[in-house]
């Protein structure tokens, strides 16, 4: 399944990789690339002449009928060796070498000839429907050529739909090369986890592409304690991760990294990884994109890739020494992959940075898909999903921050105690908070600006942006230092002492702010004006920017009043001669002189010619040009100024980028501050709004909520015409080896109550506040989930089949300080089967891993009684029960209602109410009263044996 947000084109790519297809055409980019390098030398593309570049070739000599040549024949010519009928000229040859590189089901290619992106041969044929666009076709000596395209500044755009297919990108731009020869390497295969292009990304979420290094040979058993690397990036970001883990601990890591994109070797059985066949967990790699690929055969060294890093070289080249081996092959994969994707795309990272899971809560993947963290089960909707509700930042890379935190919360007491921190004192300073929201609001992603910058991506108006936020950070800094509340003040102020140090930050600002002219920014430019338009109404810069700028402006504004005195003048003679109509002064796209253009009638170029000394130069029926030696002299010194303008204005620019990129590692140490601030001050507005309260967290093992909520399915009920208004709060009181057997009628609230303490915990690991009276917390390393049976079509398993995965998981990796969430374990099979294998789980969560155990259940009954023969774990097992009333609000019986108050209170409930739930859900009234009766028979023994 694809889902296309409105800025979101490719989170995740739920469809099914077929690995087979995969293997056979391993991703290979390097093979066209050479083939037009070799070419370079001869090619003189142009598309004009191209059809006449075949003339030196060898020819059939043969008079054939024009023939469209079709993919598949092409591919014929190019699998099988059979001679073609047909030749190409050297153009459409180099074309035809890159298509044929790149399967069409996979890929769509896309090659820029002038200004224009086209697709050809079976490309063209495959795509340009589904791109919307018109199939035309090339008609050369004897055969056509299909053929579609599009202007180039609508790339993005044709990207976006080409992802939105499943497909990945070959771009091929036109360049010149030194020698004035005009070549189309493939300058970028665009695949979801390599995409630099702004309008296909949503900067809110990181959009990581991940390298998995496995042990050489993972399909052994002990490989299993083996190790394997794993190292992440976002390119349109610097930081770059790695990290060391084992085939346990790998399916929380990609959730918790939630990558875009992932590269597994080549040679590693797809099949026997994805299907789960071999090691269960690893069936959920298939929610993800996998793209193949192997090192080629000879491959850069690591440390020939420090040029890749913003540090001095050694001490790169030190810090990626000190990798571990599976990390270090994790990392090469992905650069080698980066430099094949991404050729001219300049990609600069911070020091490698180790994650050190142990600091790090685990949410098992399940986890993370059952308790909707960032997105809903369904649909994969973020509304609905607890990031929706919680998220109150106001900047992207804020949300970024949270997003991650998220999916990773901390097990470092003292990092989750001051974050709590932040959120304590902001609520003692509303002013002082709604003040910072105001100044958060107005700042920009400053690590995203870089990396434009350094690919001169960046534009004027990010320039600025990215001055005035250097400002903010400024100012946010001075109202630091005067707030009167000095806990905030010696709270906060260290997140400055970066900042401070580097003075020449502010000086880049000032010049940024001083030299860009925000008046035209806001004009919308049009990028595809005509280069010999003359008049250039919207300067970048300010004039004041440099002496030379301001005297070269001062000339043109000199120029520009005779301009007008020109026009002045002319009209006055046109008047004079009887002409009425309007003329522009313009320069003559295909002469290039500078010339006078009238639209009229006939009769007023006649009255013109004869009485004015105006040559005239072309002329057709309604308009007319004429030549003056006055226009063209001035027209001639304005160019001149505008192009020395032009000039003067790139070379400013050029040194303010080199500034900045000369001060990038400290931009990019200062933009934490930003996100920081504004993850605390969205969780000070979340614990203000919804009453949140702050939870004590400690190394306890303690798990005490006192009237918890779950926030999601209290704000779904805000407003909702229910017969309950509010949501019903409950208690939970956990501790280590303590399990909680909740039953009740269906409907009854079991599933919400489990998830909103897996919930609640995660929340205040993150440092957020909670939604409870009270809560105390010993920190949690895991949260298991094992909710409702769900079929997983991918992996081929039933429903009991991933039910017992899934729980098999919970027994097998849980551990005293973990939370495990286990609803309704069991009902997937036969009753007495499911209630012992249920009962099985929970003693041995409870007694044998000392975990904390919540455990829905409509099995509650007999779970009690097979309890009476194990009182260490009845001891250890506490019964609670959603209630119900039912009230009476007419005088018959059949006008009982429901009332499910969602209470929870000690005791079992023998009664899952499903004939009223079945009712209410408006089961014909035969069948439910055949189920009534059949009720009665089962139970008063009549089916026994
Ligand atoms: N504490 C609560 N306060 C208010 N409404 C609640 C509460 N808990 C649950 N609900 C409402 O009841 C609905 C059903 O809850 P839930 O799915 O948790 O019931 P359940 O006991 O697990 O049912 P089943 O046995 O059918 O799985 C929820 O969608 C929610 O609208
Ligand atoms: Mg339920």
């Amino acid at each position: 399944m694809i889902r296309v947000g409105p800025k979101v084109v490719f989170r995740r790519f739920h469809s099914l990789v077929n690995p087979r297809q995969v293997v056979r055409i391993p991703l290979n980019i390097r093979a066209p690339l050479q083939s037009i390098q070799a070419c370079q030398n001869k090619e003189q593309a142009s598309l004009d002449e191209a059809p006449e570049e075949g003339k030196g070739r060898k020819k059939t000599g043969k008079k054939t009928k024009k023939k469209t040549v079709q993919g598949d024949e092409i591919d014929q010519f190019g699998d099988r060796g059979a001679k073609p009928d047909v030749e190409f000229t050297y153009f459409y040859q180099t074309l035809k070498d890159i298509v044929d590189q790149y399967p069409e089901d996979q890929y769509v290619v896309l090659i820029q000839v002038g200004s224009f992106y086209e697709l050809y041969f079976q490309q063209a044929e495959k795509h340009a429907s589904m791109l919307g666009l018109t199939l035309s076709k090339r008609v050369l000596k004897n055969h056509e050529i299909p053929f579609a395209g599009f202007p180039d500044y609508k790339l993005e755009k044709y990207l976006q739909i080409a992802f939105g297919q499943g497909l990945k990108a070959v771009v091929c731009d036109q360049q010149t090369t030194a020698q004035n020869v005009i070549v189309r390497p493939v300058t970028r295969l665009v695949t979801p986890g390599t995409i630099i292009d702004e309008a296909l990304r949503d900067y809110h979420r990181t959009n990581y592409l991940l390298a998995i290094q496995f042990p050489a040979d993972p399909f052994k058993k002990d490989a299993l304690g083996q190790k394997i690397g794993m190292c992440w990036v976002d390119v349109g970001l610097s930081q770059f991760h790695v990290l060391e883990t084992n085939m346990n601990e790998l399916m929380a890591n990609i959730t918790r990294i939630n990558p875009s994109e992932i590269l597994i070797a080549n040679d590693l059985d797809i099949d026997s990884l994805i299907t789960g066949k071999w090691f269960p967990e690893l069936g959920e790699l298939k929610k993800y994109y996998i793209s193949r690929y192997s090192l080629p055969s000879v491959s850069t060294p690591l440390l020939d890739f420090a040029n890749r890093f913003s540090e001095n070289k050694r001490l790169v080249q030190s810090r990626l020494d000190k990798l571990s081996q599976k990390e270090a092959g994790a990392a090469k994969v992905l650069l080698h992959y980066l430099n094949e994707c991404l050729p001219f795309y300049k990609l600069s990272f911070d020091l490698p940075k180790r994650s050190l899971p142990n600091t790090l809560m685990h949410i098992d993947p399940r986890a993370a898909q059952d308790l909707e963290l960032t997105e809903t089960i369904v649909g994969g909707f973020r509304t609905g999903a607890l990031a929706s509700i919680i998220d109150k930042t106001c900047t992207v890379q804020g949300s970024r921050l949270l997003n991650t935190w998220l999916l990773s919360p901390s097990t470092d007491v003292e990092e989750i105690r001051k974050r709590q921190k932040y959120i304590e004192v902001f609520l003692n300073n509303h002013i002082f908070v709604q003040e910072l929201i105001q100044l958060l609001r107005k700042t920009t992603d400053l690590g995203r600006i870089v990396r434009r910058a350094d690919n001169k991506r960046a534009d004027m108006g990010e320039y600025l942006e990215l001055g005035h936020t250097i400002m903010i950070i400024d100012e946010i800094h001075k109202m630091v230092k005067d707030c009167p509340d000095k806990k905030l003040v010696n709270l906060v102020l260290p997140l400055f002492e970066k900042f401070k140090e580097y003075p020449a930050l502010m000086s880049l600002s000032q010049s940024i702010i001083n030299t860009i002219n925000p008046q035209t920014l806001r004009v919308k430019i049009d990028t595809n004006r005509n280069d010999l338009e003359v008049l250039r109404k919207y300067w970048f810069l300010r004039p004041t920017a440099s002496p030379k700028l301001a005297e070269l402006r001062d000339k043109y504004d000199q120029l520009e009043l005779r301009f007008q005195a020109l026009i002045q003048q002319l009209s006055a003679k046109f008047e004079k001669c009887g002409y009425q109509g309007g003329f522009n002064l313009i320069r003559d796209p295909r002469t290039t002189d500078f010339v006078i253009d009238v639209r009229s009638s006939r009769k007023s170029f006649k009255s013109l010619v004869d009485n004015m000394d105006l040559q005239l130069r072309e002329r057709t029926k309604s308009s007319a040009k004429f030549w003056t030696m006055e226009w063209q002299t001035l027209g001639t010194e304005m160019l001149f100024v505008e192009q020395e303008i032009l000039r003067e204005e790139e070379r400013i620019i050029s040194l303010i980028r080199d500034t900045l990129l000369s001060l990038s590692t400290e931009l990019r140490q200062v933009a934490p501050i930003i996100e920081f601030l504004d993850v605390c001050s969205s969780f000070y507005l979340l614990a203000w709004e919804k009453g949140l309260v702050k939870p004590t967290v400690d190394r306890s093992t303690k798990f005490e909520i006192e009237n918890g909520r779950h926030l999601v399915v209290e704000e779904g009920l805000r407003g909702r015409v229910t017969g309950v208004e509010n949501f019903t709060a409950n208690s939970c009181a956990l501790d280590s080896g303590r399990g909680w057997v909740i039953t009740g009628p269906n409907m009854g609230g079991k599933s919400t109550f489990l998830r909103q303490n897996a919930l609640i915990a995660i929340l205040a690991q993150i440092g957020s506040y909670v939604p409870a009276t009270k809560a105390h917390i010993g920190i949690i390393d895991k949260v298991f989930t094992r909710v409702g049976a769900s079929d997983n079509i991918f992996r081929h398993q039933s429903s009991f089949m991933v039910e017992m995965n899934e729980t098999a998981i919970i027994l097998r990796d849980s551990t005293e300080r973990s939370l495990a969430i286990v609803d309704e374990l069991g009902r997937g099979t036969s009753a007495v089967e499911g209630i012992t294998i249920a009962y099985a789980s929970l003693s041995h969560l409870v007694k044998n891993k000392n975990c904390k155990v919540l455990f829905a259940t409509h099995f509650g009954p007999e779970i009690h009684k097979l309890m009476k023969d194990d009182k260490e774990l009845e001891r250890r097992t506490d019964f609670y029960q959603t209630t119900l009333t039912r009230i009476h609000d007419g005088d018959l019986p059949i006008d009982e209602k429901l009332i499910f108050d969602h209470k929870l209170i000690p005791g079992i409930s023998s009664h899952s109410h499903a004939f009223e739930i079945a009712q209410l859900a408006g089961f014909p009234s035969d069948a439910l009263e055949l189920a009534r009766k059949t009720y009665v028979k089962a139970t008063s023994g009549l089916y026994k044996d």
